[in-house]
């Protein structure tokens, strides 16, 4: 078929990748130069998308990054995979998703299936997407939903084994979508309609949110007590039903743990109604980084001032160079507020607010596991015998006990 994905980020690239590998001829649009032009000569920040794989596709002439967006005038299948963030009231926004169907509506001049990976609130593919095609466009379209799960840098979940919801909003529509997602997903479960399909995706990550600040303020209270949280995870684990272990942590990052669960919230609000849940998880959520700041100035006997505090790691997860809703940078931030001369070393981000990255110091006061990159090697901490306090939530030890 002939694709088009709008939006060659970490969901986008992945589609237009997988699908050009399994036979359709894609164009990757993108208002972004400068990643169509790495793209174009085989470098992607997404994790798995290499050169190795780019490159053969392009010469095939089966995968194509451009900015030129009449080049989606002949698509048969148009994905839609453009970011919704928050906007300043931390409520949906949804203009890029505005501006990308606008594309669509201005430039396709076939009948076409449009399908939305894009996350947003149920309702959106009825009454945002399909109403600004309605208006701007004559031509026949067909609405589908196909909300994305990619994990980017899970080596065992990927685009073709993590099963896909799908929704259409006639049963044409749906036949299509998963005519198409088929080619590429080997499990596809079609929701019965496209508010399910959205809401379950909201579901996913607001279910991460709340269980996460759960364990975050049991956290608290183990150390209140003096025990170890982590290790009480652990031994909950050994439950064979009934549980499932979440760690504890700074906060959540990224754009969809501490993003969706506001989608809800503002669906709900629409409605008249307030979701306590929700908001409770991203207060105890967003508090972290202030207290552990504090539980790490009590073990310098109640003063930072001078202190000097390395963080390894700042991305919001391992493997990904993605700063957004990093609680690496809160923390950095209240550290700082408390008189520590901070620094960060992160070989996948480089750079950011006109800070660097620095190499691993085995001479700091403290250093801070916070995302535990694969590249980043610990051994110059341990050899030189630096204090080190492991915040990082997953399971594995770096050669210290979790903070938690
Ligand atoms: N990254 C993930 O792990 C993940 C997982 C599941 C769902 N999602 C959701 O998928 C959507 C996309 O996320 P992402 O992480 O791929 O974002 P991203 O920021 O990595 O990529 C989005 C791309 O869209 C481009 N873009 C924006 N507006 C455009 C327009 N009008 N026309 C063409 N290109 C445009 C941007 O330049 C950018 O390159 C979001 O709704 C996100 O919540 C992301």
């Amino acid at each position: 078929m002939n694709l088009s994905v709008i939006g060659q980020g970490y969901v986008g690239l992945t589609v237009a990748i997988s699908a050009a590998e399994n036979g359709h001829m894609v164009i990757g649009l993108d208002l972004n130069k400068s990643l169509v032009d790495d793209l174009l000569n085989g470098r992607s920040y997404v994790p798995g998308i290499n050169e190795e794989r780019l490159l053969p596709l392009i010469k095939a002439g089966a995968y194509f990054p451009t900015t030129d967006e009449k080049s989606l005038q002949n698509s048969e299948v148009i994905v839609i995979a453009v970011p919704t963030p928050l906007d300043l009231m931390r409520n949906p926004d949804l203009s890029y998703l505005e501006a990308a169907t606008k594309l669509i509506a201005k430039n396709v001049n076939r009948s076409a299936l449009v399908v939305n990976e894009s996350t947003s609130y149920p309702g959106t593919l009825r009454n945002f997407i399909k109403p600004i095609l309605d208006e701007a466009s004559n031509q026949k379209f067909l609405f589908a939903v196909a909300p994305e799960r990619v994990d980017p840098g899970n080596l065992e979940w990927n685009i073709k084994n993590t099963p896909r919801v799908i929704s259409g909003l006639n049963d044409e529509a749906t036949s299509e979508a998963i005519k198409f997602y088929s080619t590429f997903c080997s499990s596809i479960y079609r929701a019965p309609n496209p508010e399910v399909a959205e809401a379950s995706k909201l579901l996913e990550n607001t279910f991460r949110q709340v269980n996460i600040a759960l364990v975050n303020e049991f956290s608290e209270i183990a150390n209140l007590i003096g025990f170890s949280a982590s290790e009480a995870v652990k031994a909950a684990s050994t439950k064979p039903f009934g549980f499932m272990p979440f760690f504890p942590s700074i906060g959540v990052g990224g754009h969809c743990i501490p993003v969706d669960p506001n989608y809800l919230r503002y669906a709900a609000s629409q409605f008249g109604s307030i979701t306590k849940f929700i908001d409770l998880a991203n207060q105890i959520n967003l508090s972290m980084a202030n207290s552990v700041a504090l539980r790490i100035q009590d073990q310098f006997n109640g003063e930072l001032k001078g202190i000097s505090i390395q963080l390894a790691g700042i991305a919001y997860k391992p493997g990904v160079p993605d700063l957004r809703e990093s609680p690496a940078l809160l923390l950095m931030e209240e550290l700082s507020k408390l008189g520590a001369k901070v620094t960060w070393c992160d070989p996948l981000v480089s750079e950011f607010n006109s800070s660097k990255s620095m190499p691993l110091d085995p001479n700091i006061d403290l250093g801070l596991i916070v995302t535990p990159h694969e590249n980043i090697d610990f051994s110059i901490w341990k050899n030189a015998g630096t204090r080190v306090f492991d915040l990082s939530p997953d399971r594995k030890s770096y050669g210290w006990p979790k903070f938690f």
